[in-house]
């Protein structure tokens, strides 16, 4: 199973947050492939946005297997009078993961391995797995349950991923007990996700800036391996061909290949259909925003090939 993790930091209002969420569900909805995909446990998502937005989150995601939840972090106290603070005791039940010890918090906030060791336990005693995140080699702790995320502090946010050799490198040098999934993060995004995902040595993806724009998860999403389905390229296009008798015409659409589904198929289909009954001709316009409405990019390639 391959895990991709959405960490949407601090970035979101309320607003940003139900939107976020409601294109992610509408574009799950589309795609029954990776619903699929998330049912047989072939990928696991888990998202992480904001505490006040987590059981907003949760009601929305509850219609599909395996996308949980995570918090951003958990309090190094369990419970009790600690204003501000949100422990283990709060999150139970709420999410399945926390992060714990993003760099972030190492060096704004001043955590130290001493707490992250805390905030592992309490989470644990929570029944929260922790996605303990490390820079490297120093912030190393021993783990038991969980997932270790390796996060190098300067490929945060940077545009500067690190390669997948060095990234198996040091996964082999933790020397991480078996059964703990081991992630990457530090600028993933959709064009090199998938040098990643293909290597036997990482289980997984941590993304931040990416997973900001939800048509970005989607696409980094509908792009994990499985089946037939071997990850994003985008430049790899099904073309939907229809022949119109009357213009005699033959007309193509170019959709990605790893956001295409029946339904896809379907509700093109459909406003192709509407167009040309509001206005004939315009029938490829509509079909291309609608394909554009659920992939959330722009749909540029469109071929109409007179016969
Ligand atoms: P970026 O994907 O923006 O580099 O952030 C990674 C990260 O910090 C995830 O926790």
């Amino acid at each position: 199973m391959k895990y991709l993790i959405a960490n949407l930091k601090e970035h979101q209002s309320l607003e940003e947050a139900v939107t976020w969420i409601n294109k992610f569900v509408n574009t799950l909805r589309a795609n029954s492939h990776v619903i699929d995909a998330l049912r047989s446990e072939r990928v696991q998502v888990v998202l992480a946005p904001s505490a006040p937005f987590l059981v907003t989150f949760k009601s929305s995601v509850h219609e599909f297997p395996n996308v949980l939840l995570a918090s951003q972090d958990v309090s190094g106290f369990m419970q009790g009078s600690y204003t501000g603070e949100t422990g283990g005791h709060t999150l139970r039940g709420i999410v399945s993961y926390a992060i714990i010890g993003h760099s972030e918090r190492r060096r704004y906030l001043g955590e130290t391995n001493e707490l992250v060791r805390t905030k592992m336990q309490n989470a644990q005693t929570a029944n929260i797995l922790p996605i303990l995140c490390v820079r490297g080699s120093e912030d190393v702790l021993h783990i038991e349950r969980g997932m270790v995320a390796y996060e190098p502090a300067d490929a945060i946010g940077t545009g500067k991923n690190y390669p997948v050799e060095t990234v198996e490198i040091f996964r082999k040098q933790m020397q991480l007990p078996v059964g703990i999934p081991f992630l990457y993060g530090g600028s993933v995004d959709s064009q090199n996700m998938r040098l990643y995902l293909k290597s036997p040595h990482i289980d997984g993806l941590l993304v931040g800036t990416a997973s900001l724009d939800a048509s970005q998860v989607n696409i980094l999403l509908l792009g994990v391996p499985g089946g037939d389905h071997d990850g994003p390229n985008l430049s790899d296009s099904i073309n939907v061909m229809s022949y119109d008798m009357k213009t005699n015409q033959l007309t193509t659409i170019g959709i990605p290949r790893d956001v295409w589904s029946e339904t896809l198929h379907q509700k093109i289909n459909a406003a192709y259909a509407t167009g040309e009954a509001i206005d004939p001709g315009k029938g490829m316009t509509l079909a291309k925003a609608e394909v554009s409405s659920i992939v959330g990019i722009p749909i540029d390639i469109c071929l109409v090939i007179p016969r």
